[in-house]
């Protein structure tokens, strides 16, 4: 997995292991670069996102956004509700694959006092909270089946109980729901029940990858860097070898990869903000290691450098996975875990060249 998923679990702001959204000062507008809402581009792809966003944003029908991780799923739920007559009320959003199961129910729909072990009052769940508003469920595919029965009862009649309760609730709210799996293949393999599917994707959506918005690559990236040279009131650059890596890798972690790598350099830069294109930087990363120590470069991405440390103390083990899990702390089954990961990342990146 190359993206880093941003922390924030429930209804929290988004973007919360994102690189800094908001400008201090204002950053000047990048030349020949379109936005609308919150999303930018002006690929093709991204135009005739923004023109389904126009549409679906008059009218009041679920939306069922589906796109890789990092696409800006989330920024396309929050430009609909912008751009939407709902756009004074709350937006919320809530990740269903970070609520434990047996918590989900009381989360969205709330619950009254005693209705279980430690609720000592009663209290409104997310969809009476949205009232009038939005209701982003991101990860929908992640509920369990039980849950999305009552969900989609919910969305049906606009009418649900609180977990416990007897009085029928009514609210007013407009569902978005994301997930980065292909909905059908949810259906098939993941437990996603097919009417609930149906039922969200009213109006479906994709967000592209952004190795298909062509030409967003580089304007999207020198809109960051703009935004962070105001935020920082800094004057930074991109080096020539920065601006080839941003237009030629893939960015499977899509927007936020490269934004998150962007924010990185950026840091670690003087003047001018040099990025090792991904591919030839994994070549690089092997393991430094001298006897039983090794170093890892400042600024080292925490996911490289435990990969570093994983890789470096399997081979100061002779091979022996079973001592490197040891010395590791983990169990066996994790080690030949994140090496699975490893070898399909390398494969991936093979795959690109
Ligand atoms: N078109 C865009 N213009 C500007 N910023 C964007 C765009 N798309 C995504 N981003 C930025 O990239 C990051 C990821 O976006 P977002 O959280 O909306 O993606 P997501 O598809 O919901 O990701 P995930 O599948 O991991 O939940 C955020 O920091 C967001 O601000
Ligand atoms: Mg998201």
């Amino acid at each position: 997995m190359a993206a880093e998923s941003d922390l924030d679990a429930t209804a929290a702001p988004s973007g919360g292991g994102d690189a800094p959204a908001s400008a201090k000062r204002a950053a000047r507008k990048t030349a020949g670069l379109e936005s609308y809402g919150e999303l930018y581009g002006s690929s093709p792809a991204m135009r005739e996102l923004y023109e389904q966003i126009e549409r679906v944003a008059a009218t009041d029908a679920t939306a069922l956004i589906v796109g890789e991780s990092g696409s800006g799923k989330e920024l396309i739920a929050r430009t609909i509700h912008e751009r939407s007559a709902r756009k004074d009320a709350p937006f919320i959003a809530v990740n269903c694959g970070a609520i434990p199961d047996n918590l989900i129910e009381a989360e969205l729909f709330g619950h009254e006092r005693g209705s279980f072990t430690g609720a000592v009052q009663g209290r409104a769940g997310y969809f009476e909270n949205a009232h009038g508003g939005t209701l982003f469920l991101d990860e929908v595919t992640e509920m369990a089946p039980i849950r999305q029965v009552k969900l989609l009862r919910a969305l049906e009649t606009g009418t649900f109980y609180r977990v416990g309760g007897t009085e029928l609730q009514q609210s007013d709210v407009r569902v978005i729901a994301a997930t980065n799996r292909d909905p059908l293949v949810a259906v098939k393999e993941n437990g996603l029940r097919e009417d609930l599917m149906y039922r969200l994707a009213v109006f479906p959506l994709r967000a592209p990858p952004l190795r298909e918005r062509e030409g967003d690559r580089e304007l999207l990236a020198q809109h960051f860097l703009d935004e962070m040279n105001a935020q920082e009131g800094t004057d930074k650059v991109f080096g020539k070898r920065a601006l080839d890596t941003l237009r030629t890798y893939s960015w499977p972690g899509n927007v936020r990869e490269m934004k998150n790598a962007i924010y990185r350099a950026f840091i670690l830069a003087e003047k001018t903000i040099e990025i090792e294109h991904p591919r030839l930087a994994a070549r690089a990363k092997k393991a430094v290691t001298q006897g039983g120590a090794m170093s890892v470069w400042v600024g080292t991405p925490l996911a490289d450098a435990q990969r570093q440390i994983i890789l470096g103390t399997l081979k100061f083990c002779g091979g022996d996975k079973r001592r490197a899990a040891k010395a590791l702390g983990v169990s066996l089954k994790t080690l030949y875990n994140r090496l699975g990961a490893y070898e399909e990342e390398e494969d991936a990146a093979a795959g690109e060249e």
